[in-house]
């Protein structure tokens, strides 16, 4: 298998080095010998040795070279590397990506291309790094009738949310650190806001319930107005803040969602911490299981990719299209479950309102919450030396639809005695069906 490498920064640099330092055990698995014969890249990378190998800044003409069979794109964004991967195909290349951005945005019309050009387009290493979740759910547990797939799918986000915890630290500071590690994005708001994830989580949910990629649908929310005082309060009820990616099958579709969310700390999730990873499947057969690993870095993400180029190099010699199709279903099989927009997801929720200290405010609030069907599970009030005469209150609910609650939170806002915008994050139990 004759490979191109597009791209030759932290991941396609660390696939580089990998296919060189395990070449024997590789070919051993593969059933062939996986030969690196061109790179292509804006510049070359310090940390590979190029040898004999040939390097050209001409990233499609080294992407539909004659002596090239299988293409890994690690460049990343939706315009060059879009062109890239589309002139590769063309070309009758396989490409293996590790793009989650391309694959959720453009996938739909990439796997057609892959179809009628007979390669394949793999994408393991786009959706939690070197954790081989795409692989699990497509083919592992294609048994199964899933009902949701919930996860930490950005580890900069983890990250942060970690170290502002464990350590008090600024928000600013640790997103520098995880720049300079190598896991952030090189637009590290996609980390933050939640773009990032949603485009794992668009990718998830296509293949856990057989629809088409619909990235536009996803509703995102990142965790950058995340306050140090918010992390505080949950810890202090037993619930951890995680940034979430769940995506989940009801009657009347498909729930698609990226936010903060309150965990309860006995949950595995709860416990993920730092740049890992976790994805957490929910199946009528097997029950939960739940994948975890490093979801980014150099060698990581090489190493999801690395497996995609065996499985390739595996179905090669035979007929390429009678493998796995890219969604795990055929073409022709895919479902139309629509995706429910926020306003229809039922969640629970913890609310932190700025209220003025002094009688009665608790009773309006309440009676509110009760005009919209909200059931409150617990109410605290603190002391909050900041500001005089005004008092913090959490309130976690019951489960009730989102619509219910934003109807609630704009009455709420409206009241004299409520000092700041409301603070709302969901929060979600996950006790086994
Ligand atoms: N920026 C991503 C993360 C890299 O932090 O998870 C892996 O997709």
């Amino acid at each position: 298998m004759r490979v191109a490498i597009i791209g030759l920064g932290t991941v396609g640099g660390g696939t580089f080095n990998v296919l060189k330092r395990n070449a024997r055990d590789i070919a051993a698995r593969a059933g062939s010998e996986i030969e690196i014969v061109a790179v292509a890249s804006r510049r070359p990378n310090p940390a590979c040795e190029l040898d004999s190998i040939e390097f050209d800044t001409d990233l499609i003409r080294t992407a539909t070279r004659q002596d090239v069979d299988l293409v890994v794109e690690t460049l990343g964004g939706t315009s060059v590397a879009a062109d890239v991967v589309k002139a590769a195909l063309q070309a009758g290349k396989h490409v293996v990506t590790a793009n989650k951005a391309l694959i959720a945005e453009l996938g739909n019309e990439l796997f057609e291309m892959a179809t009628s050009n007979k390669v394949t387009l793999a994408f393991e290493a786009a959706v939690a790094g070197g954790v081989p979740v795409i692989k699990s759910i497509r083919e592992g547990l294609a048994a199964n009738r899933i009902k949701s797939v919930a996860g930490i799918i950005n580890g900069t986000g983890n990250f942060i949310l970690t170290e502002m915890r464990d350590k008090g630290r600024a928000f600013e500071d640790v997103l520098k650190e995880a720049q300079a590690l190598g896991y952030a994005e090189a637009d590290p708001t996609f980390d933050v806001e939640g773009i990032d994830a949603a485009h794992k989580l668009t990718i998830l949910s296509s293949v856990a319930f057989g629809i088409p990629l619909q990235f536009k649908s996803a509703y995102t929310e990142g965790i950058s107005a995340i306050s140090p005082f918010d992390v505080k309060m949950a810890e202090e009820f037993g619930y951890r803040i995680k940034h979430l990616g769940i995506t989940r099958l009801t009657g009347q579709g498909v729930e698609l969602r990226v936010h903060p969310t309150l965990v309860p700390e006995s949950q595995l999730l709860a416990k993920v911490d730092g740049v890992m990873n976790a994805v957490m499947v929910e199946s009528d057969a097997v029950g939960q299981t739940l994948f975890y690993g490093p979801g980014a870095g150099s060698e990581a993400t090489a190493s999801s990719i690395i497996a995609d180029i065996v499985d390739i190099t595996r179905a090669h010699y035979q007929d390429a299209l009678s493998g796995v199709p890219a969604l795990g279903y055929s073409e022709e099989e895919l479902n139309e479950h629509p995706i429910l927009p926020i306003e229809a997801v039922n969640s629970a929720y913890y609310l932190r309102l700025l209220a003025k200290d002094t009688p009665g405010v608790l009773a309006r609030v309440a009676a509110i919450l009760s005009e919209h069907s909200i059931n409150i599970e617990s109410i605290t009030q603190k002391e909050w030396q900041e500001h005089d005469g005004a008092v913090p209150m959490i309130l976690m609910t019951h489960q009730v639809a989102e619509r219910n609650m934003d109807h609630a939170i704009d009455v709420i806002q409206g009241l004299d005695v409520i000092l700041a915008p409301v603070v709302r994050i969901r929060v979600e139990y996950f006790t086994a069906s």
